[in-house]
């Protein structure tokens, strides 16, 4: 197994395995990501795939990690954001997502970026005993959220 940057050839293979983790065949956002992460990617943002056997034409794909440098966001110095983790599950438990994750840890850390951050649902035990194995522990940022277009918004009367 090999992690490499993501080629257009493995883009079905990353469609049917986000398909396998949320039940959506998403198409057309792997595409918009893949033009962003993949092929403006390098650099400060990665679309790492992880390649079981040879490889070739992007069929042995068992895993993808999306991240991307942000500076100064939420007033933080630069930090690197793993927004997207997924192994195949025929393919867990055996050191992909390990390997997924350094990589794009790796990358980050090459141009001088110091904290990793990623943000996963409450309820989802999975992510959070994997993120935890790798070292990450709660961070000094929490995240906020509110329902819109729904109501009036919230304030003085006209
Ligand atoms: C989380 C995920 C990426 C882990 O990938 P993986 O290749 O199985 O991970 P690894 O084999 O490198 O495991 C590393 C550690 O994670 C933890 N871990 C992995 N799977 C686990 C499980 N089923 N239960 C508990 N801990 C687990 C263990 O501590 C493990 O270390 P160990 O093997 O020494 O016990 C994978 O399970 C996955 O894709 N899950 C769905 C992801 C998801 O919900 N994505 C949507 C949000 S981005």
């Amino acid at each position: 197994m090999r992690v490499r940057a993501v080629r257009r050839a493995d883009l079905p293979a990353v469609i049917a395995l986000d398909a396998t983790v949320t039940g959506l065949h998403k198409a057309d956002y792997w595409q918009r990501v893949y033009r962003r992460y993949g092929v403006a990617g390098q650099g400060l943002r990665h679309f790492l795939v992880a390649v079981a056997g040879r490889g070739g034409g992007g069929h042995g794909v068992c895993g993808f990690v999306i991240g991307e440098v942000r500076d100064w966001e939420f007033g933080s110095p630069p930090c690197g954001w793993v927004f997207a983790i997924d192994v195949d599950p025929r393919w867990r438990q055996r050191g992909v997502g390990t390997a997924l994750l350094a990589a794009v840890r790796e990358r980050f850390e090459r141009v001088g970026v110091r904290k990793l951050r990623t943000m996963l649902a409450r309820d989802n035990t999975l992510i959070l005993s994997f993120f935890r194995s790798q070292g990450m522990t709660a961070g000094r940022l929490i995240p906020l959220e509110l329902d819109i277009g729904t109501a009036a918004p919230h304030g003085p009367a006209p």
